[in-house]
């Protein structure tokens, strides 16, 4: 680069007649033309334009804040009010089930969709611990999608065991109902129980029958069938699970027949009418009895 145009003052351009700025290269000049007047529109246009923006929307960044503008506009409030919008919607949805009977939430249509999804919501938070997260149940903990069940199908049935909880200390009007531990508290005899777990094998269908079924039968009719029916098909009145399918809460080898009708085994479920809301016991029932097994 030569200061050549710089020390002899304004140089200019012999062929364009523009004045240049006075760098070289190589001996070609620099032309210093004016900016185009487009250009110079449109960078002034953003000065302007941005001094508007800093005055009425958030800009500068201060130590611990920042400039908020006139219209005080935050995104994040944008957000805030958008929850509060939802939450409020929710809040009228949640209002209807509160005060409608299940029948109704059951069968209107909004209803229903906004219980399920609330209803499966709540199951994954409370329920899943116990019952499995497909709701298919443990070893002692029922399995919900099937048709079977202890204390009744019907949504109604659902939500007061639901409310009540099954067995435990805490609400009164749980429901209830013990097995009598056959062999811990000496009703029948080591083989008497052997023999009964043999016919309920058989009622099953997974049992060989013979002598031994046939000695049960008779055992079973005296002590069992009151509660689990004359048949094993079990009644919800006293929570007595049916027999005689391959449906088992705690199992149906000959082994898990014996330790059951020895010790009985009082499955306890928390009263969750003390530990959730109205609304979201309604949605649990109807969540449950949507699963397959709804009577
Ligand atoms: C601490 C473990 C536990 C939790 C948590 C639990 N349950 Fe249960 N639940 C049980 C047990 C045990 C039984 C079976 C009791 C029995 O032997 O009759 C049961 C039974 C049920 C039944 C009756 C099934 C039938 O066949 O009649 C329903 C319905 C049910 N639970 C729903 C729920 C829902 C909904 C939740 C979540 C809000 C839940 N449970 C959470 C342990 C639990
Ligand atoms: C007072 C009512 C009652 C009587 C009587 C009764 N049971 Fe039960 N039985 C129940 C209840 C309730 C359950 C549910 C399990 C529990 O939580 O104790 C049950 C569970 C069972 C189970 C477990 C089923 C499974 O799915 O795993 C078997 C097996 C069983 N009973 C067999 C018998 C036999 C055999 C007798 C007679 C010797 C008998 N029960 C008498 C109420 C009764």
């Amino acid at each position: 680069m030569s200061d050549q145009g710089k020390s002899h003052g304004r140089h200019v351009d012999e062929f364009s007649g523009v004045e240049t700025t006075g760098h070289e290269w190589d001996g070609i000049r620099e032309l210093d033309n004016p900016l185009p007047r487009w250009w110079q529109w449109i960078f002034w246009a953003c000065v302007i334009w941005s001094i508007g923006y800093w005055v009425v929307y958030p800009a500068w960044p201060l130590v611990s804040t920042h400039t908020k503008g006139m219209f005080g506009y935050s995104s994040r409030g944008d957000v805030a009010k958008a929850i509060e919008t939802a939450n409020a919607g929710m809040a009228g949805q949640l209002e209807r089930i509160r005060k409608a009977p299940l029948e109704q939430i059951r069968t209107e249509a909004s209803l229903r969709e906004f219980a399920l999804a609330g209803g499966r919501s709540a199951f994954a938070v409370n329920c899943t611990q116990c019952h499995g997260s497909g709701a298919q149940g443990f070893k002692g903990f029922p399995n919900l999608n099937d048709d079977e069940w202890i204390w009744g199908g019907t949504v109604d049935a659902i939500a007061y065991t639901i409310t009540h909880g099954v067995r435990n200390t805490e609400d009164e009007q749980a429901r209830a109902s013990d097995m009598p531990a056959f062999g811990r508290d000496q009703i029948l005899t080591k083989a008497q129980i052997s023999d009964v777990a043999e016919y309920v094998m058989a009622l099953s269908g997974s049992g060989p029958g013979g002598q031994p079924a046939v000695r049960g039968q008779a055992i079973f009719a005296e002590n069992c069938a009151a509660c689990h029916g004359p048949a094993g098909e079990g009644s919800a009145e006293f929570g007595a699970p049916a027999l005689n399918n391959t449906i088992w809460l705690y199992g149906g080898d000959k082994a898990t027949l014996v330790e059951t009708i020895t010790n009985s085994r009082r499955g306890v479920m928390p009263a969750w009418g003390r530990h959730l809301d109205a609304a979201t016991v309604k949605q649990l029932a109807i969540y449950v009895h949507s699963l397959g097994g709804g009577k």
